[in-house]
């Protein structure tokens, strides 16, 4: 299994900062990345997700400057996997397409708010796999979220800290995700699981006890966002559809799965819709079993996985051999595509010890069928995101 020998923490991101800034930071704060136990393709269409934070996170540190540039603040940023210190212009920033856009997207709102014009150095340090379908970038956001606010003097809350990645992420990165990613690496906690409905940003926790093991397939991630843009134009369409006979329905996951059968849409928004609809009564499943003390059960994992499959379309053969696979192994109670699949991650859910067994075996065979090498982790629910003391 993939663990870096020095793992990054608060230490690691405060030298950085040391090292490339002269100076020590005026605050660290650190955001996680996740998986979504159940509940995919459900963010944007109004419906429930069940995330957990990873075990792995990003740092970021955070100290002000004297804005000496004569057309005003400017942002500096420095990172332990890159070699080049990006900038940008804290007053109207444009996007630049490189990594620092997550940092700008998040920090100039913030400065703008406080009303301040100092400039900001950032050094971020990061096990968050990027490029895995772990929120890396949410991760990134949220920590600079807070790290920012308390440069500024502000106590951010969290859920506050989540919307201002998500604007930064949807506003100025210019991706159309969903709420949950951000959510998830702001408001998770250790040991839960976060209800999270999306429509409303209502939220509660519920027990999780179990160890999950993320297997990423290694396809690359470029096969994924066209068709996730492609999904959300086909939702919005069966959404508008249902509307004509059902003018009050809020949402696609608002609907009942008998309505989208009697609505008879045209296919492939049939198929998707009916996704949607399930796919949300299965994660208000899973959170009444974790509340009784229980597990998500392998029906409703796997459930969730094949609808994935056969109605949504977003798995594909390498993900479907590895849930298929993974849940003859002993101790393995259920898996599935997390995230938002055609690649990425699957999740394989059980007790610690099954799967630091199961996982050697599935990467060996999986490497010798598909000759393509996985990178597993194994985490447990661990802590979202926080300031440094
Ligand atoms: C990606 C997006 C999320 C969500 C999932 C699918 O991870 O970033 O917002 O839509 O896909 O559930």
């Amino acid at each position: 299994m993939t663990s870096p020998a020095a793992p990054p923490d608060a230490r690691s991101v405060r030298a950085l900062f040391i090292d490339r800034f002269g100076r020590s930071p005026d605050v660290v704060a650190s955001a996680p990345g996740r998986v979504n136990l159940i509940g995919e393709h459900t963010d944007y269409n109004g419906g429930e997700v069940l995330p957990i934070a990873i075990s792995r996170r990003t740092w970021v540190a955070a100290g002000r400057r004297v804005a000496d540039d004569p057309t005003g603040p400017v942002l500096r940023a420095v990172s332990a996997s890159h070699s080049v210190m990006g900038t940008a212009p804290l007053s109207a920033p444009k996007r630049s397409g490189e990594w620092w856009d997550y940092l700008t997207g998040v920090a100039a709102p913030l400065l703008e708010a406080s009303g301040r014009s100092e400039s900001l150095d950032l050094a971020v340090d990061s096990d968050v796999p990027a490029g895995a379908g772990l929120s890396s970038s949410a991760a990134l956001e949220v920590a600079t979220a807070l790290a920012v606010a308390g440069v500024l003097g502000r106590r951010l809350e969290l859920d506050d800290a989540a919307m201002i990645a998500w604007r930064a992420e949807t506003g100025f990165v210019g991706v159309g995700c969903g709420i949950m990613d951000q959510f998830a690496s702001a408001l998770c906690r250790a040991d839960e699981a976060l209800h999270l409905e999306c429509d409303t940003a209502r939220y509660e926790f519920a027990p999780f006890a179990d160890a999950l093991l993320i297997f990423d397939t290694a396809i690359p991630r470029s096969l994924r966002t066209s068709h996730y843009n492609e999904r959300r134009v086909e939702c919005e369409e069966a959404l508008r559809l249902l509307r004509q006979r059902w003018p009050s329905l809020t949402s696609l996951a608002a609907a009942e799965p008998e309505q989208v059968l009697e609505a008879g849409l045209p296919s492939p928004l049939r198929g998707r819709a009916l996704h949607v609809s399930r796919e949300t009564r299965r994660v208000r499943d899973a959170v009444a079993a974790l509340r009784a003390g229980g597990r998500i059960s392998r029906e409703l994992l796997v459930g969730s996985h094949e609808s994935l499959r056969h109605l949504y379309e977003c798995s594909r053969p390498e993900l479907d051999w590895v849930v298929e696979r993974a849940i003859t192994l002993p101790g393995v109670r259920g898996a599935r595509l997390t995230g938002a699949g055609w690649g990425g991650c699957a999740i394989v859910v059980g007790d610690e010890a099954a799967l630091r067994e199961a996982g050697p075996v599935l990467a060996r065979e999986y490497e010798s069928r598909f000759a393509l090498v996985p990178r597993l982790w194994l985490s447990t629910a661990s802590p979202g995101a926080r300031l440094e003391p």
